[in-house]
């Protein structure tokens, strides 16, 4: 039994993306994988320009990792393209680059989990299998009146259940993108647009009148703050510049940074003991970036050096090659900086 008047509402009303239509899991599988953590206007440029670059699961599992990480440049969540990547390569080697087509198949791919497995099933091969996102759980909580926290295993089955229900056999894929765009647009956070929700009649909270206090949902914790020194480390028109081994930003290239930073002198001294005798030239002043779990509050400073020594893990980078390499937002303020630097002192040299 599926919600009624929920697909004629979507025929009339979905939103116009990039991604609407395709069914080529390939695009399927990108589109969703990007759509997990980030919202669908920002996707929507994103999706075009990766699959210009990387139009097949060959030519992704092809690439270097790090062109794979330069398209995914500011998207966030760069495990997603590590494993975008990986997934590919495993699909071009144990699956002869022909995209699986079974639920269990996809659920085991690297970065795939109960959402995307759902979503891709639904959408490229028409299996019947709900896609719970925040928006899915957001509108059957609502019509179906679900009031207890839906981060309890057994309540977030609950759902399940009633999603697995209710799903058309027919369009999966359609009711999935219905329930997201109606989501979206219509069933919002906070109140909803009743007027306009092909769902309205039958949905308990309506009735209740308490939509705008569903779902319930346990406050998260907030992150935790991080001092970090960077050091913008130059050598006239050239820069110091590491790429990230630790598990947050694994891949991506950023300055020297100071986790834990405890004052300039300090990070000079760190400098000093991988062999590289620095002057400080400038305070830049702060930025922050917020993780999921984790906030940066930086300081941000210049050190110079005269004898640019060969520093293990490190390279030392011009203008021109810092452009083309993948660096995370959290360093978008730090790099502004480091170009203007670079720029002046290229102008001298
Ligand atoms: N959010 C995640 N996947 C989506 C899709 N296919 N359509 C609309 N919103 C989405």
């Amino acid at each position: 039994m599926s919600y009624p008047g929920l697909l004629i509402w979507y025929d009339q009303h979905k939103r116009a993306l990039p991604f609407r239509g395709i069914r080529d899991p390939y695009g399927v599988w990108v589109s969703e994988i990007m759509l997990q953590q980030t919202r669908t206007e920002t996707v929507a440029g994103y999706y075009t320009r990766f699959l210009s670059l990387f139009p097949t699961v060959q030519a992704l599992a092809a690439a270097p990792e790090e062109a794979v990480l330069k398209a995914w440049e500011g998207l966030g969540y760069y495990s997603r393209a590590r494993n975008l990547h990986r997934a590919a390569q495993e699909i071009a080697t144990a699956y002869g680059g022909i995209f699986p087509g079974d639920y269990e198949a996809i659920r085991a791919l690297p970065g795939v989990g109960d959402y995307t497995a759902a979503a891709v099933a639904s959408i490229a091969f028409g299996l019947p299998y709900p896609a719970i996102d925040g928006n899915l759980t957001r509108v059957i909580s609502r019509v179906h009146g679900i009031r207890e926290d839906v981060g309890i295993p057994s309540v977030k089955r609950k759902i399940e259940t009633l999603a697995r229900e209710h799903i058309d056999r027919d369009r999966p894929g359609d009711w999935n993108q219905a329930l997201m765009d109606i989501g979206a647009t219509v069933c919002v956070p906070g109140t909803p647009e009743c007027a306009a929700c092909p769902l309205a009649e039958k949905c308990n909270a309506r009735q209740e009148d308490d939509a705008d206090l569903l779902p319930v949902r346990a406050a998260a914790k907030p992150p935790v703050p991080v001092a970090v020194g960077v050091g913008l480390v130059t050598c006239g028109s050239r820069i110091l510049m590491q790429r990230r081994e630790a598990a947050l930003l694994r891949g991506l290239w950023v300055f020297f940074l100071v986790e834990g930073y405890s004052g300039r002198e300090a990070m000079q001294k760190k400098l000093r003991s991988l062999g590289l005798d620095v002057a400080f030239k400038a305070d830049l002043g702060e930025a922050r970036h917020v993780f999921t779990h984790r906030v940066w509050n930086m300081r941000l400073y210049h050190f110079e050096t005269s004898r640019p020594s060969l520093v293990r893990d490190f390279t030392w980078t011009d203008a021109q090659a810092l452009g083309a390499l993948p660096l995370p937002t959290a360093m978008k303020a730090a790099k502004k900086a480091a170009e203007t630097i670079l720029n002046a002192a290229a102008c001298i040299e």
